[in-house]
Protein backbone atom coordinates (compact mmCIF):
# COMPACT_ATOMS: atom_id res chain seq x y z
CA UNK A 1 0.00 0.00 0.00
CA UNK A 2 1.22 3.33 -0.91
CA UNK A 3 0.36 6.76 0.79
CA UNK A 4 0.82 10.26 -1.40
CA UNK A 5 2.28 12.11 1.47
CA UNK A 6 5.26 14.25 -0.67
CA UNK A 7 6.66 13.98 -3.99
CA UNK A 8 9.74 13.16 -2.26
CA UNK A 9 8.26 9.37 -1.95
CA UNK A 10 7.91 8.61 -5.54
CA UNK A 11 9.84 8.43 -8.65
CA UNK A 12 10.19 10.38 -11.85
CA UNK A 13 8.06 7.27 -13.64
CA UNK A 14 5.42 7.16 -10.73
CA UNK A 15 4.91 10.62 -10.59
CA UNK A 16 4.75 10.86 -14.92
CA UNK A 17 2.35 7.27 -14.58
CA UNK A 18 -0.25 9.47 -12.26
CA UNK A 19 -0.53 12.10 -13.80
CA UNK A 20 -0.63 10.50 -17.12
CA UNK A 21 -3.61 8.42 -16.19
CA UNK A 22 -5.31 11.58 -15.14
CA UNK A 23 -5.04 12.83 -19.01
CA UNK A 24 -6.56 9.37 -19.48
CA UNK A 25 -9.49 9.78 -17.16
CA UNK A 26 -9.68 13.83 -18.36
CA UNK A 27 -10.44 12.30 -22.05
CA UNK A 28 -13.17 10.33 -20.67
CA UNK A 29 -14.73 12.53 -18.59
CA UNK A 30 -14.99 14.88 -20.94
CA UNK A 31 -17.16 13.12 -23.24
CA UNK A 32 -19.47 12.17 -19.72
CA UNK A 33 -17.67 8.86 -19.66
CA UNK A 34 -17.35 8.35 -16.38
CA UNK A 35 -15.69 5.07 -15.48
CA UNK A 36 -16.22 3.28 -12.02
CA UNK A 37 -12.93 2.85 -11.20
CA UNK A 38 -13.38 3.22 -7.43
CA UNK A 39 -17.36 2.09 -7.40
CA UNK A 40 -18.46 2.22 -4.45
CA UNK A 41 -15.69 3.11 -1.98
CA UNK A 42 -15.56 5.91 0.04
CA UNK A 43 -12.37 9.15 0.57
CA UNK A 44 -13.08 10.74 3.75
CA UNK A 45 -11.76 14.60 3.65
CA UNK A 46 -10.22 15.53 6.56
CA UNK A 47 -9.81 19.89 6.97
CA UNK A 48 -8.01 20.82 9.29
CA UNK A 49 -8.06 24.63 7.42
CA UNK A 50 -10.14 26.35 4.96
CA UNK A 51 -10.07 24.94 0.87
CA UNK A 52 -12.41 25.32 -2.04
CA UNK A 53 -10.10 23.45 -4.63
CA UNK A 54 -9.16 20.81 -2.46
CA UNK A 55 -12.51 19.97 -1.14
CA UNK A 56 -14.40 20.24 -4.67
CA UNK A 57 -12.15 18.44 -6.70
CA UNK A 58 -11.59 15.67 -4.25
CA UNK A 59 -15.37 15.26 -3.56
CA UNK A 60 -16.41 15.52 -7.23
CA UNK A 61 -13.36 13.52 -8.18
CA UNK A 62 -14.17 10.02 -6.04
CA UNK A 63 -18.08 10.50 -7.09
CA UNK A 64 -17.26 10.73 -10.85
CA UNK A 65 -15.11 7.38 -10.45
CA UNK A 66 -18.46 6.02 -8.62
CA UNK A 67 -17.66 6.75 -5.07
CA UNK A 68 -18.73 8.65 -2.13
CA UNK A 69 -16.79 11.87 -0.50
CA UNK A 70 -17.45 12.28 2.81
CA UNK A 71 -16.03 15.70 4.30
CA UNK A 72 -15.07 15.35 7.52
CA UNK A 73 -14.44 19.14 9.39
CA UNK A 74 -12.20 18.89 12.50
CA UNK A 75 -14.43 21.94 14.16
CA UNK A 76 -17.01 18.69 13.83
CA UNK A 77 -15.07 15.51 14.95
CA UNK A 78 -14.51 14.17 17.89
CA UNK A 79 -10.74 15.15 16.95
CA UNK A 80 -11.50 18.96 17.74
CA UNK A 81 -12.36 18.12 20.95
CA UNK A 82 -9.06 16.31 21.87
CA UNK A 83 -9.74 12.84 20.39
CA UNK A 84 -5.96 11.65 19.83
CA UNK A 85 -4.98 11.80 15.55
CA UNK A 86 -3.69 8.33 16.16
CA UNK A 87 -7.11 7.21 17.36
CA UNK A 88 -9.12 9.29 14.67
CA UNK A 89 -6.69 7.48 11.68
CA UNK A 90 -7.60 3.66 13.09
CA UNK A 91 -11.31 4.28 12.93
CA UNK A 92 -11.64 6.60 9.95
CA UNK A 93 -9.13 4.01 8.00
CA UNK A 94 -11.46 1.38 9.48
CA UNK A 95 -14.50 2.82 7.66
CA UNK A 96 -13.67 4.38 4.39
CA UNK A 97 -10.97 3.48 1.29
CA UNK A 98 -9.09 6.07 1.21
CA UNK A 99 -8.28 9.62 3.30
CA UNK A 100 -7.42 12.85 2.11
CA UNK A 101 -5.97 15.15 5.14
CA UNK A 102 -5.44 18.94 4.85
CA UNK A 103 -3.62 20.22 8.00
CA UNK A 104 -0.79 22.30 9.47
CA UNK A 105 2.06 19.97 10.47
CA UNK A 106 3.36 17.78 8.22
CA UNK A 107 4.21 15.18 11.49
CA UNK A 108 0.41 14.87 11.82
CA UNK A 109 -0.48 13.43 8.27
CA UNK A 110 2.64 11.33 9.40
CA UNK A 111 1.35 9.60 12.07
CA UNK A 112 -2.23 9.51 10.87
CA UNK A 113 -0.93 7.57 7.97
CA UNK A 114 1.25 5.26 10.51
CA UNK A 115 -2.08 3.77 11.83
CA UNK A 116 -3.97 4.20 8.79
CA UNK A 117 -5.11 0.86 7.34
CA UNK A 118 -5.76 2.77 3.72
CA UNK A 119 -4.06 5.34 1.30
CA UNK A 120 -3.25 8.42 2.58
CA UNK A 121 -3.35 11.48 0.57
CA UNK A 122 -1.36 14.99 1.51
CA UNK A 123 -4.79 17.91 0.46
CA UNK A 124 -1.84 20.29 1.82
CA UNK A 125 0.20 20.73 4.64
CA UNK A 126 2.60 23.65 5.74
CA UNK A 127 5.28 21.78 4.12
CA UNK A 128 3.74 20.48 1.38
CA UNK A 129 1.25 20.96 -1.39
CA UNK A 130 1.91 17.79 -4.34
CA UNK A 131 -1.90 17.37 -4.82
CA UNK A 132 -1.17 20.91 -6.73
CA UNK A 133 2.04 20.33 -8.12
CA UNK A 134 0.07 16.92 -9.94
CA UNK A 135 -2.33 19.49 -11.79
CA UNK A 136 0.16 22.06 -12.72
CA UNK A 137 2.52 19.91 -14.54
CA UNK A 138 -0.63 18.18 -16.03
CA UNK A 139 -1.46 22.10 -16.77
CA UNK A 140 2.09 22.30 -17.78
CA UNK A 141 2.39 19.29 -20.33
CA UNK A 142 -0.94 20.60 -21.78
CA UNK A 143 0.51 24.00 -22.35
CA UNK A 144 3.48 22.51 -23.64
CA UNK A 145 5.97 23.65 -21.37
CA UNK A 146 7.05 20.06 -20.41
CA UNK A 147 10.15 19.60 -22.58
CA UNK A 148 13.15 20.95 -20.07
CA UNK A 149 11.39 23.95 -18.42
CA UNK A 150 12.46 26.68 -16.70
CA UNK A 151 10.48 27.80 -14.16
CA UNK A 152 10.51 30.60 -12.15
CA UNK A 153 8.77 30.77 -8.46
CA UNK A 154 8.36 34.38 -7.35
CA UNK A 155 7.12 34.87 -3.67
CA UNK A 156 6.76 32.81 -0.23
CA UNK A 157 9.12 30.26 0.31
CA UNK A 158 6.29 27.68 1.28
CA UNK A 159 4.57 24.68 1.19
CA UNK A 160 3.98 25.57 -2.64
CA UNK A 161 7.99 26.91 -3.42
CA UNK A 162 8.96 23.20 -1.55
CA UNK A 163 6.78 21.35 -3.40
CA UNK A 164 7.93 23.03 -6.29
CA UNK A 165 11.80 22.02 -5.56
CA UNK A 166 10.57 18.28 -5.20
CA UNK A 167 8.95 18.45 -8.62
CA UNK A 168 11.97 20.19 -9.92
CA UNK A 169 14.49 17.68 -7.71
CA UNK A 170 12.43 14.34 -9.28
CA UNK A 171 12.08 15.18 -12.87
CA UNK A 172 14.87 17.18 -13.44
CA UNK A 173 14.08 20.78 -14.58
CA UNK A 174 15.46 24.26 -13.82
CA UNK A 175 13.69 25.78 -11.03
CA UNK A 176 14.89 29.95 -9.91
CA UNK A 177 13.39 30.76 -6.65
CA UNK A 178 13.01 34.63 -5.92
CA UNK A 179 12.07 35.34 -2.14
CA UNK A 180 12.82 37.79 0.24
CA UNK A 181 15.70 37.65 2.41
CA UNK A 182 14.09 35.79 5.79
CA UNK A 183 11.39 34.08 3.71
CA UNK A 184 13.72 31.59 1.68
CA UNK A 185 12.29 27.53 1.91
CA UNK A 186 13.44 25.35 4.48
CA UNK A 187 17.01 24.41 4.78
CA UNK A 188 16.12 20.79 5.39
CA UNK A 189 13.89 20.97 1.66
CA UNK A 190 17.19 22.81 0.09
CA UNK A 191 19.04 19.90 1.21
CA UNK A 192 16.43 17.06 0.17
CA UNK A 193 16.00 19.16 -3.45
CA UNK A 194 19.69 19.28 -3.72
CA UNK A 195 20.49 15.53 -3.63
CA UNK A 196 17.42 14.52 -5.64
CA UNK A 197 19.14 17.34 -8.47
CA UNK A 198 22.33 15.87 -8.15
CA UNK A 199 20.29 12.48 -8.73
CA UNK A 200 17.93 13.93 -12.19
CA UNK A 201 20.15 16.73 -13.63
CA UNK A 202 18.01 19.65 -12.23
CA UNK A 203 19.50 22.57 -11.06
CA UNK A 204 17.46 25.04 -8.42
CA UNK A 205 18.61 28.63 -8.25
CA UNK A 206 18.14 30.69 -5.42
CA UNK A 207 17.87 34.42 -5.28
CA UNK A 208 16.24 37.31 -3.57
CA UNK A 209 15.73 39.22 -7.07
CA UNK A 210 12.81 38.31 -9.30
CA UNK A 211 13.67 39.65 -12.15
CA UNK A 212 17.10 37.32 -12.28
CA UNK A 213 14.59 33.88 -11.69
CA UNK A 214 12.40 35.22 -14.36
CA UNK A 215 14.62 36.49 -17.00
CA UNK A 216 13.80 33.86 -20.03
CA UNK A 217 11.76 31.33 -17.56
CA UNK A 218 9.01 29.03 -19.60
CA UNK A 219 6.43 29.54 -16.44
CA UNK A 220 6.31 31.95 -14.02
CA UNK A 221 4.42 30.95 -11.27
CA UNK A 222 3.68 32.42 -7.54
CA UNK A 223 1.74 31.65 -4.56
CA UNK A 224 -0.24 34.35 -1.35
CA UNK A 225 2.44 35.57 0.83
CA UNK A 226 0.06 34.81 3.99
CA UNK A 227 -0.37 31.19 4.00
CA UNK A 228 -3.05 29.47 6.00
CA UNK A 229 -2.09 29.87 9.67
CA UNK A 230 0.45 33.16 8.98
CA UNK A 231 -2.82 35.74 9.31
CA UNK A 232 -1.07 36.91 12.43
CA UNK A 233 1.67 37.99 10.40
CA UNK A 234 0.23 39.66 7.20
CA UNK A 235 0.94 43.41 7.71
CA UNK A 236 4.42 42.38 8.19
CA UNK A 237 4.79 40.16 5.59
CA UNK A 238 3.03 42.34 2.89
CA UNK A 239 5.64 44.99 4.12
CA UNK A 240 8.36 42.24 3.36
CA UNK A 241 7.65 41.32 -0.01
CA UNK A 242 7.53 44.57 -1.36
CA UNK A 243 9.33 44.35 -4.90
CA UNK A 244 8.08 40.62 -5.49
CA UNK A 245 4.27 41.29 -7.22
CA UNK A 246 4.06 39.22 -10.53
CA UNK A 247 3.43 42.01 -13.07
CA UNK A 248 3.14 42.99 -16.50
CA UNK A 249 6.48 44.35 -16.05
CA UNK A 250 8.21 41.48 -14.53
CA UNK A 251 6.37 39.16 -16.87
CA UNK A 252 8.07 40.85 -19.75
CA UNK A 253 11.13 39.40 -18.69
CA UNK A 254 9.86 35.72 -19.75
CA UNK A 255 9.76 34.34 -22.81
CA UNK A 256 7.20 35.61 -25.36
CA UNK A 257 5.41 32.64 -24.77
CA UNK A 258 5.97 31.53 -21.49
CA UNK A 259 2.96 30.98 -19.36
CA UNK A 260 1.57 31.72 -15.94
CA UNK A 261 0.35 29.67 -12.92
CA UNK A 262 -1.46 30.22 -9.83
CA UNK A 263 -2.31 27.47 -7.34
CA UNK A 264 -5.05 29.98 -6.07
CA UNK A 265 -6.63 31.54 -4.31
CA UNK A 266 -5.15 34.63 -5.72
CA UNK A 267 -4.62 38.06 -3.97
CA UNK A 268 -4.37 40.87 -6.42
CA UNK A 269 -2.17 43.70 -6.16
CA UNK A 270 -0.03 41.49 -3.48
CA UNK A 271 1.51 38.53 -5.38
CA UNK A 272 -0.06 39.17 -8.68
CA UNK A 273 -1.37 42.03 -10.48
CA UNK A 274 -5.32 41.61 -11.50
CA UNK A 275 -3.54 42.78 -15.40
CA UNK A 276 -1.58 39.37 -15.00
CA UNK A 277 -4.26 36.95 -13.52
CA UNK A 278 -6.73 38.15 -16.19
CA UNK A 279 -4.35 37.68 -19.16
CA UNK A 280 -3.91 34.42 -18.29
CA UNK A 281 -7.12 33.67 -16.72
CA UNK A 282 -7.29 30.48 -19.03
CA UNK A 283 -4.54 28.63 -18.31
CA UNK A 284 -5.25 29.41 -14.48
CA UNK A 285 -8.22 28.35 -14.26
CA UNK A 286 -7.24 25.54 -16.64
CA UNK A 287 -4.96 24.82 -14.01
CA UNK A 288 -7.48 24.82 -10.89
CA UNK A 289 -9.72 22.18 -13.09
CA UNK A 290 -7.10 19.76 -13.82
CA UNK A 291 -6.77 19.10 -9.73
CA UNK A 292 -10.00 17.43 -10.65
CA UNK A 293 -8.51 15.08 -13.33
CA UNK A 294 -5.01 14.66 -11.72
CA UNK A 295 -6.68 13.46 -8.23
CA UNK A 296 -8.63 11.02 -10.14
CA UNK A 297 -5.42 9.71 -11.73
CA UNK A 298 -3.98 9.46 -8.05
CA UNK A 299 -6.85 8.07 -6.44
CA UNK A 300 -6.95 5.15 -8.89
CA UNK A 301 -2.99 4.71 -9.29
CA UNK A 302 -3.14 4.38 -5.12
CA UNK A 303 -6.09 1.90 -5.60
CA UNK A 304 -4.23 -0.57 -7.58
CA UNK A 305 -1.51 -0.29 -5.64
CA UNK A 306 -2.72 -1.77 -2.77
N1 LIG B 1 -5.03 25.56 -4.47
C1 LIG B 1 -5.77 25.06 -3.46
O1 LIG B 1 -5.39 24.08 -2.82
O2 LIG B 1 -6.93 25.70 -3.23
P1 LIG B 1 -7.91 25.50 -1.97
O3 LIG B 1 -7.20 26.05 -0.77
O4 LIG B 1 -9.14 26.28 -2.33
O5 LIG B 1 -8.19 24.05 -1.80
N1 LIG C 1 0.52 28.51 0.53
C1 LIG C 1 -0.92 28.54 0.57
C2 LIG C 1 -1.50 27.61 -0.46
C3 LIG C 1 -2.99 27.65 -0.56
C4 LIG C 1 -3.53 26.66 -1.56
C5 LIG C 1 -1.40 28.14 1.95
O1 LIG C 1 -0.83 27.22 2.55
O2 LIG C 1 -2.30 28.79 2.47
Amino acid sequence: MRHFLSLYDFTKEEILEIIELGIKIKKEAKVKNYIPYLQNQSLGMLFEKSSTRTRISFEVGIHQLGGQGLFLSSNDLQLGRGEPMKDSARVISRMVDMVMIRTYSQDILDEFAAYSKVPIINGLTDKYHPVQLLADYLTMIEYGKDENPVVAYVGDGNNMTHSWMMLAGKLGFELRVATPKGYEPWQEIIDDAKMLCEQSGGKIIYTHDPQEAVKNADVVTTDTWVSMGQEDEKEQRISDFKGYIVDAKLMAKAKNDAIFLHCLPAYRGYEVSEEILEKYANIVFDEAENRLHAQKGLMVWLDEKR
